[in-house]
């Protein structure tokens, strides 16, 4: 055997004969793969298989007395699980290898010529790496799109909205002074006015969401506005949680509206307390991070450099992966009527992009949910206090 790491194989065997799985396990040990393996010889037992566990490859023996490679490829197919379906059979038969082919199995090996199976599995696994990492891109340019999309469409017509109630809001208030003190119609126009308020307030985070909002950035030290925020974070979240910050000293600045980062920790922070029910630990935790090329592969939009980052955890309920990717969408919301805007997320998306930055989402279902902000850094000699290098 090489010298290289063995590759870990979860792998699935449809075969009836349990020699021919020892000889076939044997192989690709062989050849360099540890397989942690399971066989089946029956339908029932194949989609209880894939059900429960998360496979890599499936090979599959071709005329079993109970099952055939047909109907193995045809189940997998159809359980939507995308990974590899290699047949290894006894019997070759050049039209049935042809047909198995055009189906969608991934290679079609005679058992007497087994070491076909170690190359064909290391093809067949690194062209299905590859295919993942294209659909997970492909799926998010697309959510990308879709949120740009929104925002679009979300922030003009705030806009709009936000010109008509500042119509209804300046009228309301010549209204309510041309009446006088004891006069009913008064409080009907306060309520015309109340009503053309919450609305603004509204189109307020529709704007935010869709990054036309009026910023006015100064230079923060997130250490700073988290502490000032501490106190008001704590009634927030009730005493059934705990508040813990993991604040490094050594944090650079940020360029950052101080209003609106309140608003996102806020907001961050009202979220995790609706997370934990039951009580809980909600976590602040800042630090300097450097973002290389990786990262933004993975999140697209992202652009390397130096930030600051601002994390959010809680031990709360967590996300699904379809929560998951639509929290940021205004209006998407998991929680009943008049408890959750759908907002929150996408007011926090908005003001973290329009500053330059961006906000990446970790959640586990039943563990809790991680947020976090990355703030763009401000170069030192950008720094007002840092000039000079005087002690500050
Ligand atoms: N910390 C969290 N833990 C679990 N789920 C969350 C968390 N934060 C947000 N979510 C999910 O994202 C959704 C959208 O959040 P948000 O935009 O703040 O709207 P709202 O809180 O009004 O529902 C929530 O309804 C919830 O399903
Ligand atoms: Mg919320």
């Amino acid at each position: 055997m090489g010298l290289g790491a063995m590759s870990e194989l979860r792998l699935l065997l449809v075969e009836d004969s349990e020699s021919d799985a020892l000889l076939l396990l044997r192989e690709l040990r062989r050849g360099g793969f540890e397989p942690r393996w399971r066989r089946v010889e029956t339908a029932e037992a194949m989609l209880e298989a894939l059900r429960d566990e998360t496979w890599d490859a499936v090979v599959s023996d071709y005329s079993m007395p109970r099952f055939a490679a047909p109907a193995a490829l045809a189940l997998l197919k159809e359980s939507g699980v995308d990974v590899p379906f290699i047949i290894v059979s006894g019997t070759v038969n050049e039209e049935i290898a042809v047909d198995s082919l055009k189906r969608g199995a991934a290679d079609f090996i005679s058992k007497g010529k087994l070491t076909r199976l170690v190359p064909a599995m290391r093809r067949e696994l690194a062209m299905a790496a590859e295919h993942r990492e294209r659909r997970r891109l492909e799926a998010q340019l697309r959510q990308s799109q879709k949120m740009e999309a929104i925002g679009q469409l979300a922030g003009g017509i705030a806009h709009d909205f936000n010109n008509l109630l500042a119509v209804i809001t300046s009228y309301s208030e010549l209204l309510i002074d041309g009446f006088d003190e004891g006069d009913p119609r008064r409080d009907d126009v306060h309520e015309i006015r109340r009503a053309a308020e919450r609305a603004t307030s509204l189109t307020r985070q529709l704007l935010a969401f869709s990054r036309r909002q009026v910023l006015q950035p100064t230079v923060v030290d997130l250490n700073a506005a988290v502490r000032d925020l501490e106190r008001m974070l704590r009634r927030a979240i009730g005493s059934t949680i705990e508040f813990e910050a993991a604040l490094d000293e050594d944090i650079g600045r940020v360029r950052v509206d101080l209003g609106q980062l309140d608003q996102i920790l806020i907001n961050l922070a009202v979220n995790a307390r609706d997370a934990m029910p039951g009580g809980g630990t909600l976590r602040f935790a800042t630090a300097n991070v450097t973002l290389g090329d990786e990262h933004t592969v993975e999140y697209p939009g992202a652009v390397p450099g130096d930030y600051v980052a601002v994390y959010v955890s809680d031990t709360g309920v967590g996300m699904d992966a379809d929560t998951r990717a639509r929290a940021f969408e205004p209006f998407f919301t998991t929680k009943a009527v008049g408890k959750g805007t759908g907002l929150g997320l996408s007011t926090v998306f908005g003001i973290v992009q329009q500053s330059g930055g961006h906000v990446t989402v970790d959640s586990v279902l039943g563990r809790g949910t991680t947020f976090r902000v990355y703030l763009p850094r401000i170069a030192e000699r950008d720094d007002p206090e840092s000039v000079g290098g005087g002690a500050g």
